[in-house]
């Protein structure tokens, strides 16, 4: 099972000229590398999903940053998992923080969110973690966010769901003071892993990936993302420079 490292580009990139700027970056900084361990995705914001799509670098995978529940219809403003996938998307981001408090998105749109991606053949990359008010009980909401968002997920489908520890407090927006050690991130993937052991048995649960975001930069990702045993990163800010997001792949590809 491969690694897997997510850029979420969040509400950035503002034109088709920056676009092709950050494209162009990516580009030098791939030349001549292989990353055989590591799947690379690049999550924008749904306008540029097309621009992405004609861009001749094959490296790399595409992903959103929302989906609606709905295949097709009067829903005004949303966008289909159909036509993500109509569109090459493979990935799409679900849970992220930023949604749950700008949007008010909670655990049943999430869920909701989760099954019409898989019913379309799109891998979820859901986002749990506690924020940090609820640090003393991040175990209990880590829990809680995936029973909630992953009821009625299957076995066969679950492989498909891509897991992201991302504690709140610890995204770079929030201006975090600390970020977790090694162990705390050990500790949430072993509170996940359980969690999935529980409910898709301990073969199945070989084949889901567990993530960590926040914060997650070059003189980090070893530490973080690499000696806790996660298999990837979700990376915000710092995707944002080419040069510092394949250093991070280069790290987790080890
Ligand atoms: P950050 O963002 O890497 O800038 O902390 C991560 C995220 O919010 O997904």
């Amino acid at each position: 099972m491969k690694n897997i490292v997510v850029a979420n580009l969040k509400m950035n990139i503002l034109s088709v000229l920056e676009r092709e700027v950050y494209l162009k970056g990516l580009d030098k900084e791939l030349i001549g590398k292989k990353f055989s361990d590591t799947e690379i995705v690049i999550c924008p914001p749904f306008i540029h999903l097309e621009g992405l799509g004609k861009w001749k670098n094959k490296k790399i995978s595409r992903g959103a940053l929302d989906v609606f529940w709905e295949d097709k219809g009067s829903f005004t403003g949303e966008i289909s998992p159909v036509m993500l996938k109509n569109f090459g998307c493979e990935y799409v981001v679900l849970g992220h923080s930023e949604r749950r408090r700008f949007l008010r998105e909670n655990d049943q749109d999430v869920n909701l969110k989760i099954i019409a991606a898989l019913r379309n053949g799109i891998s979820p990359v859901l986002c749990v973690g506690e924020d940090a008010n609820q640090k003393n009980e991040g175990a209990g909401v880590i829990i809680k966010q995936l029973k909630n968002c992953l009821a009625g997920i299957k076995n066969g489908q679950i492989e498909n769901v891509v897991i992201c520890y991302e504690p709140v407090w610890a995204i770079s927006s929030n201006n975090p003071d600390h970020l977790p050690t090694t162990n705390d991130v050990m500790s949430a993937r072993l509170i996940i892993k359980k969690f999935l052991v529980g409910e898709y048995g301990l073969r199945v649960s070989e084949k889901i990936r567990i993530i960590y975001g926040g914060s997650v930069a070059p003189n980090n990702a070893k530490e973080i993302c690499v000696d806790s045993g996660m298999k990837g990163a979700l990376v915000g800010k710092e995707s944002l420079t080419p040069r510092s997001f394949i250093k991070i792949v280069e790290i987790i590809n080890g």
